[in-house]
């Protein structure tokens, strides 16, 4: 089945993960998330499709843009990101535009056709195993003058926040494969822009626009440096190589993770770069 392996994985041990970890995450994505919702400027009384939205946090600040009189979808595969979301958007005030979730793969759903006028994510759609297909899907429902609008990582390399643990974790244990496909499903398989607009080009989008944006990372709910680098690594690369292992590798992965980022640690909390496109496109006429 298409993108079985991220269905499996985000309703798994991870996706219970993600969603324990969805309050701190939200407020740690808040500044790139209020730029993002800046930058595509949605109207009020528009119709939107939150793309992985996982916990919901962003949906409901896009809810918050789009007014009383709009709407919006999240969609997402992973039942226990749902539960957050849905949780979180009861009783919402009448300022707020409806909010409704579905639990369905977005490259595959039989959505009514012409029904958004923004499809939007937050680092929700780069786990696509075709990502072509998944596009000219979501393309359909889209209205004539709509527009896609989301935000990826750049390069793992360019992300100090994933790049710094994951090197000094990889001292001690093996990378899962010696050369890992740059493109497989994953947080940074749309770092390369011209990849970006050759998979939105190909499922029938056009105008497509890619800026780069840098953000100051703030890792700082714990107050010493090794709690701050465990919740860290929760969220990035080293979370999939920690998986499993012994307490003693861990231990050892952790401790190495912690050298490596502590020049980045001060006034209680770690402060770390995270490089990110914000795309958009509209319909090919
Ligand atoms: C990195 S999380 C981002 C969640 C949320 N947008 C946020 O910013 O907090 C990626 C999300 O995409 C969802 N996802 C992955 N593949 C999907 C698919 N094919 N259809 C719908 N959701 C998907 C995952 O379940 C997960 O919730």
């Amino acid at each position: 089945m298409n993108n079985a392996e991220q269905i499996d994985y985000w309703n798994g041990e991870a996706g219970q993960r993600w969603a324990a970890e969805d309050a701190r995450m939200a407020r740690m994505l808040q500044p790139i998330t209020a730029a993002l919702l800046d930058h595509l400027a949605p109207q009020v009384g528009e119709c939107a499709l939150d793309i992985g939205c996982g916990g919901g946090g962003q949906t409901l600040l896009l809810a918050e843009r789009l007014g009383g009189t709009g709407s919006v979808l999240g969609i997402d595969i992973s039942a226990p990101m749902l539960a957050v979301a849905r949780d979180k958007s009861t009783d919402l005030l009448p300022e707020y535009a409806s909010v409704h979730f579905l639990q369905a793969d977005a490259a595959a759903h039989a959505f009514e056709p012409a029904s958004f006028d923004l499809l939007f994510s937050r680092f929700g759609v780069m786990f696509f195993d075709d990502p072509v297909a998944a596009f000219s899907n979501l393309k359909r429902a889209l209205r004539p003058r709509g527009r896609l609008g989301f935000c990826c990582w750049q390069s793992l390399r360019d992300n100090a926040w994933a790049a710094l643990p994951l090197q000094a974790a990889l001292q001690y244990v093996a990378a899962p494969q010696d050369t890992p496909d740059p493109h497989a499903p994953g947080p940074f398989a749309f770092a390369d822009p011209q990849r970006v607009r050759a998979i939105l080009g190909a499922a029938g989008f056009a105008d497509v626009s890619i800026e780069a944006h840098t953000f100051t990372m703030v890792f700082g709910e714990r107050a010493d440096l090794r709690g701050n680098v465990e919740e860290l690594v929760r969220m990035g690369p080293v979370a999939r190589l920690m998986a499993d292992r012994e307490a003693a590798s861990v231990a050892r992965m952790l401790d190495a993770a912690t050298q490596a980022l502590a020049p980045y640690f001060s006034d209680g909390a770690l402060r770390l770069p995270g490089a990110v496109w914000f795309v958009q496109a509209r319909l090919a006429s």
